[in-house]
């Protein structure tokens, strides 16, 4: 990968590319770099809701963590309507794919407990309505904070705008189970600023969402990674020889590519309490390659840094393509440069033959993989399919250089504790 001078010319640090060339080496149902096939007949978490973006309990360094020895996840979560008149098909069946599909808008944070790091208990939503400022909440990440059990929430609050914002709670144990208490007072924390992120201005489809805050290991200040498109007016984007990358002769039209902007962005905090932050420029940039690296995450491995994101399908820009799934890179220092992992970039995604069957992977520092279950077929053509909205198998992975490696299957939605926090 090269980097651009051109839009981020005076900053601190260049964003690295995933390039055109790159993305030609993606290679769909590569074993090594490919979901087992989920079955349809998996188990559902819980009939009253959907759940999809899961998000574990974890601290400033990445650790899943448990709690008294209760693991604690959040999940994005909507309800289930079928009884309602709105999604029944002509013949008065209900029609779950359209209440699956229209989930994005009434997205609710809600969480989950367990002692066994599987089996999720419901537990609730985590912020009463009313408290969070719009419509939606979107992804983001749960801090335990420190062994009082405080925790803060980074999230997205989306519609009217999106703004990357945080609220304070608590998680409290017993014999029984784990409640959230507090979670009462939202504080905005940064939108785009149409410079180096593009704004809902610049373009109606614009990305800027997914928080996850971390501390660096090398120099120990706190950051945060975000989803986000490069800043700019819709179809006024460059897609030159940088982006382009070293291609084969005849893969040098790049169509109407300009049209994917899509970059993984970084912001570091003023304060030790992550109140007050400064967006820095991207630390990638997928600029005529794919318009949404979603949910971007670290694996600290190694010495190294890998980067970690969800990407989609629908996304890609003319003449490149991948499956649904984890896309990732590694550099040896956090502002780059990085490459692409097993040189393309993919490194989970779906099978051909079921393309949809999960999405949103999250990839813990033990190498395991959790995501969520979309849609799995259940015929020979595929046209029928049975809807998920619930946990799907784990998958575990090795991490070895700039290879990965898919080495074992684990039990729906099993998010296993790195680490447990007696609560004072
Ligand atoms: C990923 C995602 C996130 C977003 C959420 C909205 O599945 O698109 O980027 O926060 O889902 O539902």
């Amino acid at each position: 990968m090269k980097n651009t001078t051109e839009k981020f010319g005076a900053t601190p640090h260049q964003p690295s590319l995933w390039t055109r060339a790159d993305a030609l080496k993606v290679r769909a149902d590569d074993p090594t770099t490919t979901q087992p096939l989920v079955s349809a007949d998996f188990p559902v978490l819980n009939n009253d809701v959907f759940i999809w973006d899961t998000m574990p309990l974890r601290d400033l360094d990445g650790n899943v963590t448990s709690v008294d020895g209760w693991s604690v996840i959040f999940t994005l979560t909507a309800d289930r309507h079928p009884n309602d008149p709105q999604y029944l098909d002509e013949d008065g069946n209900y029609d779950i794919l359209r209440d699956w599909n229209d989930r994005h808008g009434r997205a609710k944070m809600y969480y989950w407990f367990s002692r066994t790091g599987k089996n999720w208990e419901f537990g609730g939503r985590v912020m009463a309505e009313g408290v969070s400022p719009t419509a939606r909440e979107w992804a983001g990440t749960p801090i335990l904070l420190n062994d009082r059990g405080e925790v803060d929430l980074y999230y997205t609050a989306v519609t009217p705008g999106a703004t990357i914002v945080k609220v304070r709670g608590r998680v409290v144990t017993t014999e029984h189970g784990v409640s959230m208490v507090g979670f009462d007072k939202v504080k905005p924390l940064f939108e785009a600023d149409g410079n180096m992120y593009q704004t809902e201005a610049q373009n109606a489809f614009w990305g800027f969402r997914d928080p996850w805050p971390f501390r660096d290991p090398k120099d120990g200040k706190l950051y945060m990674l975000f989803e986000g498109n490069v800043a700019g007016e819709r179809g006024s984007h460059k897609v030159g020889e940088a982006e382009i990358g070293d291609v084969p002769p005849g893969y040098e039209d790049v169509g109407n590519s300009r049209y994917q902007t899509a970059c993984v962005g970084i912001a570091v905090a003023r304060d030790a309490d992550g109140d007050d932050w400064e967006m820095l420029p991207p630390l990638l940039t997928a600029v005529g390659v794919n318009d949404q690296t979603e949910r971007p995450h670290f694996v600290f491995q190694d010495g190294k840094y890998y980067l970690f994101t969800i990407s989609h399908t629908f996304t890609y820009a003319d003449g490149v393509t991948g499956p649904d799934g984890v896309y990732g890179f590694v550099a040896d220092s956090l502002f780059g440069p990085y490459v692409p992992l097993n040189g393309s970039g993919l490194v989970l995604g779906n099978p051909s033959s079921q393309p949809f069957q999960t999405y949103s992977h999250y990839v813990m520092p033990n190498g395991l993989v959790t995501s969520f279950i979309d849609s799995v077929p259940t015929d020979e053509t595929g046209t029928q399919i049975r809807v998920g909205g619930t946990e799907a198998p784990t998958v575990g992975m090795k991490i070895k250089g700039q290879q990965t490696f898919v080495v074992a299957e684990y039990d729906y939605g099993y998010i296993p504790p790195m680490l447990d926090v007696t609560l004072k």
